[in-house]
């Protein structure tokens, strides 16, 4: 029986998807196919959305019909909003507030009575989720500081949009191609735990809402999404001390304490959106702050190089260069994980799909460990 226990379900295959593949010897993640540079390079975050849904990559005429259509999907009613505005005035944490948003969009939803089997409709409940939760995170960032939202821009893309409606202001093509392209790199894992979590409770065939309530949820742990805003304030922490990057790492370490963006359950060598990240973190140090970018190089060197990590596998994954370039772009370090699920929403909803299609109830066991045959004792003789 032991020999059959997985902890963590490590290397247990649950499904067959066509949606994306990781090599983690050779480093190589590609989405239906495609290479996540190549997709990082030429497509936009709607394009990759487009592949993930609908099979194939779209051609202009296809692109142009969906992003307007996600697009239009973008206002979130009033009532919501009020909500968001109580949530930032509380002091909520994003993820938690986006989780209790994306839950309540439901009540707003034209097509709730739909079955989860109709694939149309879901595909539409999923547009309109992914469209809304940009609007959601942003106006609940301007509402922590005491501003109103900023209506979204149905002419900008979903990258910039976001940007756009979290400043007020239009982001430079920079900005905006670099977001862009971080949403690109998010989009789809496999089954990580939050999408497996999506999975599990698309597998009820419940709806795409409470599916990527709980694939938030998931995501929410330092041990999966967390992650890239522990390493930015790590950087911040080691910046503040005045510390050689390799001396606090090497205390670090001694003191058993794990290095944030280190390490991934698939990736024994390094991560490949981390190696398109770094590039863009050192493109934007050469025009802006150089510090963050000259920090995550030093970690990652002395860490791969003079103590061996990669020789164990461990070696940066996507959330260590995320951090830097997030925080070059203004945006908030608390954010940073809810944009990850702003992205990730679409694979959750690709895999959810997928596998609603030819589905069958997840339903593991527990080998149980507990008491064979213990005498009831009445309550008031315990
Ligand atoms: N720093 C130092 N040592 C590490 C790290 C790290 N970041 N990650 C793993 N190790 C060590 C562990 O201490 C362990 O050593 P031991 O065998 O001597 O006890 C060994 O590597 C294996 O670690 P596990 O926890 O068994 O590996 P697992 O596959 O379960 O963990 C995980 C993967 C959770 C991501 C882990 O590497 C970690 O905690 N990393 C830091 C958090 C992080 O960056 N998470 C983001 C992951 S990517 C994502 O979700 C988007």
């Amino acid at each position: 029986m032991a020999d059959d226990l997985r902890k963590g379900l490590e290397g247990v295959l649950v499904a067959e998807s066509e949606l994306s593949s990781i090599d983690g010897d050779a480093g190589r993640l590609i989405y239906r196919g495609y290479a996540i540079e190549d997709l990082a390079r030429g497509a936009s975050y709607e394009e990759v959305l487009y592949l993930l849904w609908h099979g194939h990559l779209p051609d202009e005429g296809e692109l142009a019909e969906f992003t307007e259509a996600m697009a239009a999907e973008r206002e979130v009613d009033d009532d919501l909003l009020e909500t968001v505005r109580t949530l930032a005035d509380a002091g909520e944490k994003p993820m938690a507030a986006l989780r209790t948003a994306v839950s309540m969009l439901s009540a707003t939803e034209p097509e709730a009575d739909a079955d989860a089997a109709d694939l149309e409709a879901s595909l539409r409940k999923g547009r309109r989720i992914t469209a809304k939760i940009p609007t959601v995170l942003a106006a609940f960032e301007r509402f922590r500081l005491g501003e109103e939202p900023v209506e979204p821009d149905p002419d900008l893309g979903l990258a910039a949009n976001f940007l756009y409606m979290l400043t007020g202001e239009e982001p430079d093509e920079v900005a905006a191609e670099t977001f862009d392209q971080a949403l690109i790199l998010h989009a789809d894992h496999g089954l990580n735990a939050s999408t497996f979590t999506a999975m599990v409770i698309g597998s009820t065939m419940a709806d795409l809402y409470g599916a990527v309530t709980g694939g938030i949820g998931a995501l929410s742990g330092p041990l999966h999404g967390g992650a890239n805003q522990d390493v930015m304030e790590v950087l911040m922490e080691i910046d503040e001390s005045d510390l050689d990057p390799r001396d606090w790492v090497e205390q670090a370490t001694d003191e058993g304490r794990r290095i944030p963006g280190f390490g991934h359950r698939v990736y024994n060598v390094k991560d490949p959106r981390a190696k398109i990240l770094q590039e863009r973190s050192r493109e934007l140090a050469e025009n802006g702050e150089s510090k963050w970018y000259e920090i995550t190089t030093t970690i990652e060197e002395y860490l791969t190089g003079e103590k061996g990590l990669v020789k164990k596998g461990i070696a940066p994954n996507v959330d260590f260069y995320s951090g830097s370039v997030y925080y070059q772009l203004g945006i908030p370090i608390d954010m940073y994980t809810p944009i990850f699920a702003m992205s990730r929403a679409g694979g959750w909803i690709a895999h959810v799909l997928e596998y609603q299609e030819d589905n069958r109830l997840i339903r593991p066991r527990a080998r149980y460990t507990g008491p064979g045959d213990e005498a009831f004792v009445p309550l008031e003789e315990r």
